[in-house]
């Protein structure tokens, strides 16, 4: 006599991979990503980040290149990330009219004028302490860094960033933006707020490839504890009300909660941070052998667009994206 008692037998829908991709709830494509560059100042420099495997410090022409390849393997946006010469207390590099970034926007954007070239707007990369803005007391001053934040802003739309994203964490810096970017011409330039960043290990080796960590104290002042929920739906709508065009979760892998519960509750687009330690780890441990790389990639970021990120800033951007133009 056979079991005859379930009607429901989940596995049907499993038996092939063509009845599974129909039924698959989610799937990525190379639209969905935004790949982090790293600028260094300097000529013919490509120089791989040790602890980021695939990853390169690069000079202004040879980000040109790298930006061509991104881009014909269909991923529409990078972001960039500059690593000045010199760094000073209050991080004046950051909008330096001749500074990395600013250069490397107008050759990126001269070259490959349809990539989409987002920045990231910080001090942390230009001040000699490492912190993300002005230091009085061994604390961050909040309104001061404001103003510098928005000059920086400022600075990467002359220079023709198509999209500015703070991640400072300061209080009312996307509102300090917003109005620095109206006065000066450039309403149409959208603003995508790191909104819910977390004080996190995660960044361990963007901070060795950015060379900004921080040389006394950490980010806790300014970056939220990783055991608030409730809080990062606050810090999305304060965010949104100064005008936050696109807000951002990050690190995404150990907040997968926080990108479900900010794709419920707002209608903006979102946006999730799979973070340097993120990567690193799953590289690190299949250099070891220890774990499949490319399920495991393909794993992690369709995890992160099934909890509801529209957007995802991966390292994985092109390995995925060669997969999936497959
Ligand atoms: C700058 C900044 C950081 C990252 C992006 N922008 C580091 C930090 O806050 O220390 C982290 C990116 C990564 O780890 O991949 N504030």
């Amino acid at each position: 006599m056979p079991f005859m008692f379930p009607y429901q037998r989940p596995r049907r829908l499993r038996k092939n991979p063509t009845i599974r991709r129909m039924v698959r709830e989610t799937s990525l494509s190379p639209d969905d990503f935004i790949y982090p560059l790293f600028i260094k100042y300097g000529k013919n420099v490509r120089k791989e980040i040790k602890s980021m495997p695939g990853c390169y410090h690069e000079s202004v022409d040879m980000a040109v290149r790298h930006a061509k390849e991104v881009y014909s393997l269909g991923i529409p946006a990078i972001i960039l990330f500059g690593i000045p010469e010199h760094k000073n207390e209050t991080g004046s590099g950051a909008f330096d009219p001749q500074g990395v970034v600013q250069k490397a926007i107008r050759a990126i954007k001269n070259k490959i004028p349809e990539l989409y070239v987002i920045t990231d707007v910080c001090m942390c990369e230009y001040t000699s302490h490492g912190h993300c803005g002005i230091v009085k007391d061994g604390d961050v001053l909040n309104d001061p860094t404001l103003e510098l934040l928005a000059k920086e802003a400022v600075s990467h739309a002359k220079a023709g960033a198509d999209m500015v994203a703070p991640s400072d964490m300061m209080d009312n810096r996307v509102e300090a933006i917003r109005i620095a970017l109206d006065g000066e011409g450039f309403p149409e330039v959208p603003v995508m707020s790191y909104a819910a960043k977390y004080a996190s290990a995660f960044y361990g080796p963007f901070r060795e490839a950015a060379e900004s960590t921080p040389q006394f104290g950490d980010r806790r002042t300014y970056q939220m504890d990783p055991a608030n929920r409730r809080e990062a739906l606050k810090e999305v709508a304060l965010d949104i009300d100064e005008g936050a065009d696109i807000v951002m979760v990050k690190p995404a892998m150990t907040y997968l909660d926080i990108i479900s519960d900010v794709k419920e509750s707002f209608d903006v687009p979102v946006a999730a941070y799979n973070v340097s330690g993120e990567y690193s780890c799953i590289k690190a441990a299949a250099k070891l052998g220890w774990i499949e790389e490319e399920r495991a990639m393909m794993e992690l970021l369709t995890s992160i667009k099934r909890a509801g990120a529209d957007l995802i800033l991966t390292y994985f951007a092109k390995d995925a994206a060669k997969l999936l133009n497959r």
